[in-house]
């Protein structure tokens, strides 16, 4: 983890196609890599999909950031090709199969929202972790994984926002204007993840360490995409953002604590003391405007919001898990 970008030049650029981990992969790659969609290389027939699988998750990650920046040397027209498409869609099957196994249902969304306010008074995740005693090396470690959302922090639910409306729309908005930097690109919270990474001496780029974190990193941020890009999932999303906003306040005092402790650069603490201070109101937009108003006017999806949220968890939970699994066996949480 050494080489490092300035934050102008690095945010600005489609990232190099990332390389593959196993047969999908390998064959996806090398079928974009090729040129025009419908060419020589013939996409995989899928028999046997491992949603837990490295292989399955960078493969989706491929097909959804086609619909983000792309990749350097591929063709755009690959966003909408129907053969890839096809084999989009059977990996996410598989995906939110084994989500849905993993996930209580729910119907009660006020109830989950109460339920994720109440501060916990310790906790034996990464946030606590690197709040009390973890190292410099490993809260630079847990960058990394971060920086495959953060740099595009805001995007994946963005998707969400034409297939909402009135006051839910209106709200939901608001909090994404405030991710968005409030109309100064200097302020653009992934310009400040990006400001973060380079003063931890990490490289910035968009995707930059793709090749280095594991597949349970890849689910948590594949997770969002699949729930942004499918209207018929505009529930879950919702319940994902407002997740993430409610938790997210007391989860970034542990990092300003911890960053603190280790006497982090100034440019990391200030992402963190950002998100202490905002998303303690957005977390009050989303509960009552976004969520409420959604279900005022659309009350059949509140299954799905719920769903949202604890999918959100449980992906959250994997990656924490395997994060402390290697850093208690005092190995690398990367690759
Ligand atoms: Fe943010
Ligand atoms: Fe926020």
């Amino acid at each position: 983890m050494t080489a490092f970008l300035s934050v102008s030049s690095s945010t600005a650029l489609s990232p190099d196609l990332p390389t593959p981990c196993g047969p999908i992969s390998e064959a996806v790659t090398r079928c974009l890599a090729a040129g025009l969609p419908g060419g020589a290389s013939v996409l995989p027939t899928l028999t046997d999909v491992d949603p837990t699988s490295r292989d399955v998750q960078l493969t989706l990650l491929i097909c959804y950031e086609l619909h983000y920046r792309g990749f350097e040397g591929v063709v755009d027209a690959w966003e909408w090709d129907p053969d890839l498409l096809r084999l989009r869609a059977t990996l996410e099957s598989a995906f939110l199969d084994y989500v849905r196994e993993h996930v209580e249902p729910g119907d009660d969304a006020t109830a989950e929202m109460d339920a994720l306010s109440i501060e916990a008074s310790s906790g034996t995740g990464p946030s606590w972790f690197l709040r009390d005693e973890g190292s410099w090396e490993q809260m630079r470690e847990y960058f990394v994984h971060r920086s495959i959302y953060h740099l595009k922090e805001a995007d994946p639910h963005a998707w969400a926002i034409p297939r909402l409306t009135g006051q839910a729309k209106a709200s939901y908005v608001a909090v994404e204007f405030d991710e968005y930097g409030g109309g100064k690109g200097d302020r653009l919270h992934q310009h400040l993840w990006a400001e973060s990474m380079v003063a931890a001496e990490l490289d910035a780029s968009y995707l930059g360490y793709v090749d280095r974190v594991p597949a349970q990193t890849l689910a948590w941020v594949n997770l969002m995409s699949l729930f942004g890009l499918h209207r018929s999932l505009r529930g879950a999303t919702v319940g994902h953002l407002a997740a993430t906003e409610i938790t997210s306040s007391p989860g970034s005092q542990r990092y300003v604590q911890g960053l603190r402790r280790l006497k982090a650069p100034e440019a990391c603490v200030a992402f963190y003391a950002e998100h202490v201070e905002a998303d303690a109101v957005h977390e009050q937009v989303l509960r009552h405007d976004v969520v409420g108003s959604l279900l005022r006017d659309e009350p059949a999806l509140e299954a799905d919001v719920v769903f949202g949220m604890r999918a959100l968890d449980f992906v959250e939970n994997e990656l924490a898990d395997h994060l402390m699994a290697r850093w208690s066996a005092g190995q690398s949480s990367l690759d």
